[in-house]
């Protein structure tokens, strides 16, 4: 089997697409403070992931008419899904202060033990990154998270003290991109666990209309629906796109969205029709091109196309994988023909003739 580039020859002649960080699902802090501003507050406002509401809304209902504390909730799936959001919508909803923090900022066994202990009864305590949890923290808030106590050594030696701690019930909610990575005994001790998925489309629109009604940008329907197409079945990424949108349309068209500027807009980011960016493609591309289509490692991917292994694993391969561009075996990624054929490359037989 042999392939043909549709277009130049990647490798050799064409040089490597620039990083484009517009679709990247992390945030940095100007984007957080914007997130802050436009989360949804409560189940109305929440957009998709039905299935997880439905679930959520009988959850706290029941909670409620026990008049206990929620069970402990572990929220995973790819970053900007609406993890931290939902930690919020439930606070809201159930009526109680959520206090936020996460695992690197538990480092010490006082960290953990000062965050427990100031705590107020029926409190939500949301730990994000929570598969980074050291094992002494872990081991902490086993305790806490069963019986809601801590067991507190004292003194050195032949004086050393147990101290039993009572703490107020609570529910702890943690949030990970990397649920694989938790120790089985913390992830044990949530009675609920829920993947958030990506969004569809139809999904992705009513954010962006959300989004735009909330910082005062007019949009119709199919631009709406155009830019949610290539957001990557991603909230996050649908809010940061339409505001460079609708810098756009501000520069090329007093103001006003319409799907072609919508789309112009989009093609000036180098964003395709499936939402993919640079870093996606030249991981495509890398595999097609240099490993006739793979198996290939993702640590070989990353010093190629110089992108760190973790946000190649956390951001990009999720969607990838979800779109069937990339497969993932024992021994390494792969790519699909779905792939050869959305980047424009014709797989040949040994006939020469093209196989679609
Ligand atoms: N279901 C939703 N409806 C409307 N907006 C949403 C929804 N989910 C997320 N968003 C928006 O997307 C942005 C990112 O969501 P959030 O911070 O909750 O993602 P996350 O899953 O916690 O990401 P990370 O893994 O990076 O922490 C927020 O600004 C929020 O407003
Ligand atoms: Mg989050």
């Amino acid at each position: 089997m042999s392939i043909i580039a549709d277009d130049n020859d990647f490798l050799n002649t064409k040089p490597q697409e620039k990083k484009n960080p517009v679709v990247k699902t992390d945030a940095n802090d100007n984007d957080r403070a914007f997130e802050n501003s436009i989360r949804p507050k409560d189940f109305n406002s929440y957009i998709g992931q039905s299935n997880l509401l439905k679930h959520l809304k009988i959850t706290i209902e029941a909670s409620k008419k026990r008049e206990k504390p929620l069970d402990h909730i572990l929220f995973y799936g790819p970053p900007g899904l609406g993890k931290t959001t939902l930690a919020g919508v439930i606070g809201n909803e159930m009526g109680v202060p959520v206090k936020i923090t996460s695992a690197p900022a538990l480092e010490r066994p006082r960290d953990i033990i000062g965050i427990l202990m100031s705590l107020e009864e029926n409190q939500i305590l949301f730990i994000d990154e929570i598969h980074r949890l050291n094992k002494v923290a872990e081991e902490i808030l086993y305790p806490a998270m069963e019986d809601f106590f801590l067991d507190m050594t004292t003194g050195k030696a032949q004086t050393v003290k147990t101290l039993r701690i009572s703490l107020p019930k609570f529910t702890l909610i943690g949030a990970t991109t990397k649920a694989g990575e938790l120790s089985g005994p913390l992830r044990d001790r949530f009675g609920i666990v829920h993947r958030l998925e990506f969004y569809s489309p139809d999904e992705l629109s009513k954010v962006i209309k959300r989004t735009a009604e909330l910082l005062d940008i007019e949009i119709d329907e199919k631009s709406a629906y155009a830019i949610a197409k290539r957001s990557r079945g991603t909230p996050r990424i649908a809010n940061r796109l339409i505001k460079r949108v609708s810098d756009y349309a501000i520069v090329k068209n007093d103001g006003k969205i319409t799907e072609d500027i919508a789309n112009k807009s989009l093609d000036i980011l180098e964003i395709d029709e499936f939402g993919l960016d640079n870093t996606d493609r030249n991981l495509l591309r890398l595999i097609i091109e240099k490993y006739d289509g793979g198996p290939v490692g993702i640590e070989t991917i990353s010093a190629a196309i110089g992108e760190d292994s973790r946000t190649l694993e956390d951001v990009c391969e999720p969607y990838l994988l979800q779109c069937g561009l990339l497969q993932r075996t024992p021994r390494g990624r792969k790519v699909t023909p779905e792939t050869y054929r959305h980047l424009g490359y014709k797989i040949l037989n040994s006939n020469q003739q093209s196989l679609f």
